[in-house]
């Protein structure tokens, strides 16, 4: 079984968020219970098809053993014919977690002899990995090509129901609520939801860039000036289609904004122009009243990319009050999309509240962008 056990550490070696370790024991434990010998494989990090102990699945495994209450048996490798036998020696109903598949340069080429190899330790493929699904790698693409049996796990399942038919034929009003730094990121998922959706808000740095296109100053504010064009033209289609395009109406900046140092300096908030050098950090109160309204009367709610610097707690209001908005709308289907804003849910104590919280960061944009994820193209 594929997972996506690519969990973040920090800086003394502990998981720091095992939301992905978590999301896939409904699948492992279903196995366990129809006894099968549950053989589970992922990547962690970009170890660049060297074997570096620094990103070594170990530690994960002691972790999904404590989540799971079952030992979990940790093998230091994932093919070859010491694998191969001692899979065969384990009882049925046992868990075992092979090394990091990355390890290994046929892993991320999809080089079809390490497929191969692959394909000699399972009776049948199951895939849970999401949050790996848009990568055209081995385990993900090219070793279910060659297995008769394969499923998609639980946790595929609900993350391709919630990010797909769910959006798809929505609860209408269906809001959208985008941020993060890049237009560029985005902009497919802009286009893409402009079809779907009934009103789209716009925060994060990558509202500067709109506030550009609008004609305005953006000091010294993190924005794409070339994305500009892009940007006007996503108003446009949005006008053309009748669309609810909403960008922040005021802005939260900062007179000397250091990110490393954790230190903004004045704050003000503004409308229109940014004076010079300031920063744009968080959607300003007005905004926030305006989304939370939007979010209010919604049916369908999602929501992918945080409103400003919400690492920052100075900066972190415009995050947290959608977060909030977001989880008081109890009649509504709200879903997380993966990356940052799922952070800022954790961060904030919120993540109780919606309906799903994707475990995907790239794989949900490329999802909700309507690619065909190699992951879940290869499912057949
Ligand atoms: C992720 O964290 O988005 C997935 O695990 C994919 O990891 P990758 O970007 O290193 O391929």
């Amino acid at each position: 079984m594929r997972v996506d056990f690519n969990v973040p550490f920090d800086s003394e070696g502990n998981i720091s968020d095992s939301t992905r370790i978590e999301a896939a024991l409904p699948t492992i434990r279903h196995l366990v219970e129809q006894g099968a010998k549950v053989i589970l494989a992922s990547h962690l990090g970009r170890p660049r098809g060297e074997k570096n102990q620094k990103f070594s699945l170990k530690p994960v495994a002691a972790e999904l053993a404590r989540k799971l209450g079952l030992p979990v048996i940790f093998l230091e490798g994932c093919i070859g014919p010491e694998v191969e036998s001692a899979v065969r020696g384990i009882h049925n109903g046992s868990v075992v977690l092979l090394e990091n598949l990355r390890f290994h340069s046929g892993e991320e080429k999809n080089d079809p002899e390490f497929c191969r190899s692959l394909a000699q330790i399972p009776e049948i493929y199951a895939n849970d990995a999401f949050g790996a699904a848009h990568r055209a790698h081995a385990s993900v693409s090219g070793l279910p090509v060659l297995m008769e049996e394969k499923v998609a796990g639980f946790l595929m399942e609900r993350e391709l129901d919630y990010l797909g038919g769910k959006t798809e034929k929505p609860e209408r009003p269906f809001v959208v609520i985008l941020g993060g730094a890049k237009v560029s990121d985005k902009i497919g998922v802009i286009d893409a939801l402009l079809d779907k959706a009934d009103s789209i808000m716009i925060g994060g740095a990558m509202a500067y860039t709109f506030h550009l296109a609008q004609g305005f100053e953006v000091g010294s504010s993190l924005c794409e000036s070339d994305k500009v064009e892009i940007a006007q033209k996503a108003l446009d289609s949005a006008k053309a289609k009748g669309i609810r395009f909403l960008l922040p109406v005021d802005h939260l900046i900062a007179e000397k904004l250091d990110f490393g140092a954790g230190s903004t300096g004045e704050m003000r908030v503004v409308e229109g122009n940014f004076p010079e050098g300031w920063s744009g950090v968080d959607i300003g109160p007005k905004t926030i009243e305006l989304y939370k309204q939007e979010i209010s009367r919604a049916r369908t709610i999602l929501w992918n990319g945080p409103m400003g610097i919400f690492e920052m707690e100075a900066c972190r209001d415009g995050t947290f009050s959608i977060a909030r908005a977001i989880g008081d709308n109890v009649e509504s289907v709200s879903i997380i999309g993966g990356g940052d804003s799922v952070k800022a849910i954790n961060l904030g104590g919120f993540a109780d509240k919606v309906s799903f919280i994707s475990t995907g960061g790239g794989a949900s944009l490329e999802f909700l962008e309507g690619k065909l994820l190699p992951g879940v193209a290869a499912l057949g």
